[in-house]
């Protein structure tokens, strides 16, 4: 049986599938070879566009996750949770990419980036704003159930609370791994030499690693469990 494929959906492209995903749009975001100064432009625009589709995902799981947090589904906030640190997982492994282009190459590209830093990222602005709202949320929960973070157990129970903060402190560890490896590409493609001169950019890298949304979770985990 012959399949039809005439677009049958509004909006411009060729096919349906160009006019659902947007792709003429989408594949016209990239600077073309005539207007780059250097050939690894693409790889590097790739990496960081697709780094904020994933990220724009994550904060909206993580803002519905608070949400839900706040009506007591903690079950699906735990679930929205997960998408947002697989996300991160994602973004963490297409920094792999970057290790393909040297320091002397990056050097050549930065002209065409002005004044550009990654800490201008929205995808990283959406989520570091998502994950304190997710840590409000978690604290109104608390105050609603008449606990505080003293009576969690999160490692190892079954309790939906306790799964819950388990799953934030797998959330603040994930977005630590992805800093982690990009303080490791920033020394490596960036050829910026390591931690250690206060006030330095690899220094700052470095610190920023240990930073945790929630570190009053990590103190909890480390309680030995009893009944609640
Ligand atoms: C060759 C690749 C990269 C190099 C050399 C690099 C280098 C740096 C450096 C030196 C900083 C410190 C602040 C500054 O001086 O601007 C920084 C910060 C930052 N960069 Fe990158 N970066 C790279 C790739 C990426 C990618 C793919 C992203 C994803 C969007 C990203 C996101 C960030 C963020 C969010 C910060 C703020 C610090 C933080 O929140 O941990 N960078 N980067």
């Amino acid at each position: 049986m012959k399949h039809d494929h005439s677009p049958v959906l509004p909006g411009h492209g060729a096919t349906d599938y160009a006019r659902y995903m947007r792709t003429d749009t989408l594949l016209d975001l990239q600077r073309s070879a005539d207007e780059a100064i250097h050939r690894d432009e693409l790889l590097f625009q790739v990496v960081h566009q697709s780094t904020e589709l994933w990220l724009k995902l994550a904060t909206a799981e993580l803002t519905e996750a608070s949400t839900e947090v706040s009506a007591g589904r903690l079950p699906v906030a735990e679930a929205l949770l997960a998408r947002a640190t697989l996300a991160v997982r994602l973004v963490t492994d297409q920094l792999e990419m970057l290790s393909h282009m040297s320091p002397v190459d990056f050097a050549a590209m930065q002209p065409a980036l002005g004044n550009g830093t990654g800490a201008e990222s929205p995808g990283w602005r959406g989520v570091q704003a998502a994950s304190r709202q997710l840590g409000r949320a978690f604290d109104g929960r608390l105050t609603t159930q008449g606990i505080t973070v003293a009576d969690l157990h999160p490692a190892g129970t079954a309790d939906p609370l306790d799964r819950l903060a388990e799953a934030m402190v797998e959330w603040d560890e994930r977005v630590s791994v992805w800093r982690v490896r990009h303080y490791q590409v920033a020394l490596r493609t960036g050829g910026y030499p390591p931690a250690g001169q206060p006030g330095t950019p690899a220094n700052m890298l470095a610190k920023l690693a240990e930073h945790r949304f929630f570190p009053e979770l990590w103190q909890a985990r480390i309680r030995p469990s009893a009944a609640r």
